[in-house]
């Protein structure tokens, strides 16, 4: 696979559930190292076994408290429910601060008629983060997804787009080359970190269109330059 920064020690906070897992799975079988975060260490630890034993996978991955994983990376993704992810974050804020952190955190409620996305006081998760952590550089991304085709062995994912929003050039660049990582096909810059207020809630159109058509949706853009550009457009 064609690397365009250097490998790199991803932590994924909320590790141990199946968007953390899935997003590391592939992270490290891409060569990546990945620390996989928990409240609970020795969760965590059982959980980077586990991922360790599925096909492909060229590097160690590790378990850890989410404090230390974000601490031994250089690169963070939040991998954990809207729900008591202001908390989390707060709690994490010294570690963050000067770190990448990549949030694919989609704020979604559910009721009798399916799926619909939150009203979030700072617009989205992603932006919540930013003020929890003004000293992080918080990137958009991994929204559409779907862990179970991470998690498969088997699942092609190079005909998803990975949709990528940020404010800072640079680090929105390297998000990109880590989605191409992850799903083998390419990211898209899809604009300023504030796009998250699209991107996160689109989630709940795919578990509609999931939920009637018994599959697992996922986004892929038209209309776009062949090939992609890699650059982002400042
Ligand atoms: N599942 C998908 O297909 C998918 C796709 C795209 C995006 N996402 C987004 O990715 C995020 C994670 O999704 P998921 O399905 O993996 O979620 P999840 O299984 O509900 O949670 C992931 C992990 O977060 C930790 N966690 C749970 N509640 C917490 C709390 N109140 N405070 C701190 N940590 C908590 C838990 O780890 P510990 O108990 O070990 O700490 C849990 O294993 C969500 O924001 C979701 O919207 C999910």
């Amino acid at each position: 696979m064609d690397h365009h920064f250097p490998r790199t020690t991803i932590a994924i906070v909320g590790g141990t559930g199946p968007q953390g897992g899935g997003l590391g799975y592939r992270l490290a079988r891409a060569g990546h190292e990945v620390i996989l975060g928990s409240r609970d260490g020795d969760r965590a630890a059982q959980a980077a076994v586990d991922l360790s034993k599925l096909p492909a996978v060229e590097t160690t991955v590790r378990g850890d408290t989410n404090t230390l994983a974000v601490a031994n990376a250089e690169i963070v993704i939040l991998a954990v429910p809207y729900e008591g992810h202001a908390d989390l974050v707060g709690s994490l804020a010294a570690d963050l601060d000067g770190k990448l952190l990549v949030s694919c955190v989609n704020p979604l409620g559910f009721d009798r008629h399916g799926p619909y996305g939150l009203d979030v006081p700072d617009g989205s998760a992603a932006e919540e983060a930013v003020r929890i952590v003004s000293g992080a550089t918080v990137v958009g991304a991994f929204h559409h997804l779907a862990a179970p085709l991470l998690l498969d062995p088997g699942a092609d994912l190079s005909h998803e787009d990975v949709l990528v929003c940020g404010d800072d050039t640079e680090a929105k660049t390297r998000v990109m080359a880590l989605a191409a990582d992850v799903t083998g096909g390419r990211g898209v810059d899809a604009g300023r970190l504030r796009m998250a207020r699209q991107l996160e809630p689109l989630t709940a159109v795919l578990i509609s269109v999931n939920k009637r058509y018994r599959t697992r949706s996922g986004v892929a853009l038209t209309g776009m330059p062949q090939p992609t550009p890699e650059k982002v457009i400042a």
